[in-house]
């Protein structure tokens, strides 16, 4: 296990939106080497960039056209290893987006392996069927009339991105390879290829690892445990723990009692439908208040949330870290449905749990859901979390010096205020508590990931929550009565820090309407 996620905070940045230094209204690699102390000084010590490889674009990125190439309007892989460098000067660390499950149709093995006679090296890189006469199978989607090949190929998501051929474990066809079978362990070798390009090792490119994209995705038809899919992440992680230990994968899987027995070192908490993560964040019933756990008004409780993580925390502790996510470029913003005192307490909470917290950019500041943008570059209802970042409250929030018509995505001009500088100078501000509460985290060793959770008290009837994580005592209620916890303890308990009106006197800790408080013993 890579000594740095002990301590690592992330910050996910979408390059399009985050800063642009060339006045072209696209954000681009060095945007973001000059914004590293920004990102430092907010406590986060590591970013997650999505995709910014050559790409035509179709799905923001995902849609690979040159693993080994950074897309032109972010720069030039040159930039990417200063980036690293610069990172890694202020003991940070880059991760980049890995998209093992498909590839953009121009990449250059599909654009071979859609001939009448492809070369042999990329005949079965992609899993096409034997005639174009075929009507499909039931959870595959199929494209047919595309190709000078006889046959139809499977797509991973958008009609873009055909899917790479892994194999499939449970096989009705005779084109359906086994995943052992040269050509699928030829694309297993081919990914391994591609993160041996960027990591840092004796070349000294200097990537610190990948967030995985879709990683459940690989072996069609895989059993309910999808083993096969972990064998190809095992095999993967054999390769890391020679070639490269310090390096670090964190997969878009949603289900780390899977992810982590498949070898990554993280599994993300995902905004799935019912998720317990939706409960915290979201209205969770259609309508009406909703009761997420931290709407003020709302009547939700933590317990939905424990139900699903617990389980999941217990099962993985010894071997891998989950990760919550104040939000993603897929998900609504967390301000859209929490006002700025409930992301705080939301942020208080995955701040002093165990694991490997991702800020999502913007979130720091409450930037707000665009709801109605058009969509851009295949966002559809994501674009809205993936406009500009609001720097200060000159021209295009800062965010670019070109016309705002040029812009990559509108910026949010609404609230003039909502932005960096505005905030810095607000001691009460969200960016401000978000500072507080990461400094907080970097300084106890005991609110870092490791896995010292004790579940104090929680129950279906009442809002507070309390937990402990060694020597630190976590309170936390989000709704509007006063709460009081009683806990026997030898010696004083030492208020760290608070939001609201939190106290300890004689055995008892109180907290007040939507508060929050970590004590020390
Ligand atoms: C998940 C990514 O987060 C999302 O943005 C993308 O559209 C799909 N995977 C397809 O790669």
């Amino acid at each position: 296990m890579p000594e740095w996620l002990k301590t690592a905070v992330f910050y996910e940045i979408y390059p399009q939106s985050f800063c642009d230094s060339n006045a072209d209204g696209m954000g681009d690699i060095p945007g973001i080497t000059g914004k590293l102390d920004y990102i430092n000084n907010l406590g986060c010590n590591a970013l997650w960039i999505n995709p910014c490889y050559d790409s035509p674009f179709k799905d923001a990125g995902y849609d690979v056209r040159d693993y080994k190439k950074v897309a032109p309007r972010y720069g030039c892989n040159e930039d990417l290893f200063n980036l690293f460098d610069e990172a890694h000067k202020r003991k940070m660390h880059v991760i980049l987006d890995l998209v093992p499950g498909h590839t953009s149709e121009e990449h250059e093995w599909f654009t071979e392996s859609k001939k009448i006679k492809p070369n042999d090296a990329y005949k079965n890189r992609y899993i096409w069927t034997n005639s174009w006469f075929f009507w499909g199978i039931e959870g595959l989607k199929f494209v047919a009339g595309e190709a000078e090949r006889d046959g139809c190929y499977i797509i991973n998501f958008f009609k873009c991105q055909p899917a790479l051929n892994y194999g499939f474990l449970e096989r009705s066809e005779k084109w359906q390879l086994p995943p052992e079978h040269p050509d699928c362990t030829a694309t297993v070798e081919a990914l391994k290829d591609i993160m041996r390009f960027w990591l840092k090792g004796d070349k000294g490119r200097g990537c610190d690892g990948f967030r995985v994209d879709m990683a459940d995705s690989l072996v069609k038809f895989d059993d309910k445990q999808k083993s096969a899919t972990s064998a190809v992440w095992q095999n993967v992680r054999s390769m890391l723990n020679s070639e490269f230990p310090e390096a670090m994968i964190v997969s878009e899987w949603g289900s780390p009692e899977k992810a982590i027995k498949a070898g990554f070192h993280a599994d993300f908490l995902l905004d799935h439908k019912d998720s317990g993560y939706r409960s915290l964040v979201r209205n969770y019933i259609d309508g009406g208040n909703g009761d997420s756990y931290f709407r003020k008004d709302g009547n939700g409780n933590i317990k939905r949330f424990l139900n699903q993580y617990l389980p999941w925390y217990e099962e993985v502790k010894e071997n891998g870290y989950i990760s919550i996510i104040t939000g993603n470029h897929d998900t609504p913003r967390i301000s859209h449905h929490l006002d700025t005192r409930e992301c705080a307490l939301a942020f208080a909470l995955f701040f002093t749990f165990p694991g490997i917290p991702f800020l999502y950019y913007g979130d720091e500041i409450g930037m707000r859901y665009l709801q109605h943008l058009p969509t851009k570059e295949g966002g559809y209802s994501r674009t809205g979390s993936r406009t500009p970042m609001q720097w200060n409250s000159g021209a295009n929030a800062g965010f670019s010096a070109a016309p705002s018509r040029q812009l990559y995505l509108p910026v949010d001009t609404e609230k003039n205020t909502l932005n960096v500088e505005t905030q810095e100078n607000d001691p009460s501000s969200l960016l401000n508590t978000v500072k507080v509460l990461l400094k907080l985290r970097n300084s106890e060793e005991d609110l870092q990931s490791k896995p010292n959770l004790e579940i104090l008290h929680a129950d279906s009837e009442d809002r507070s929550f309390f937990y402990k994580r060694g020597r630190c005592v976590i309170g936390i209620n989000p709704g509007k009565a006063d709460t009081r916890f009683p806990i026997a303890a030898n010696g004083e308990f030492n208020l760290l820090y608070s939001i609201g009106g939190c106290g300890y006197e004689n055995g008892v800790f109180r907290l007040g309407s939507q508060s929050f408080g970590v004590w020390r013993l």
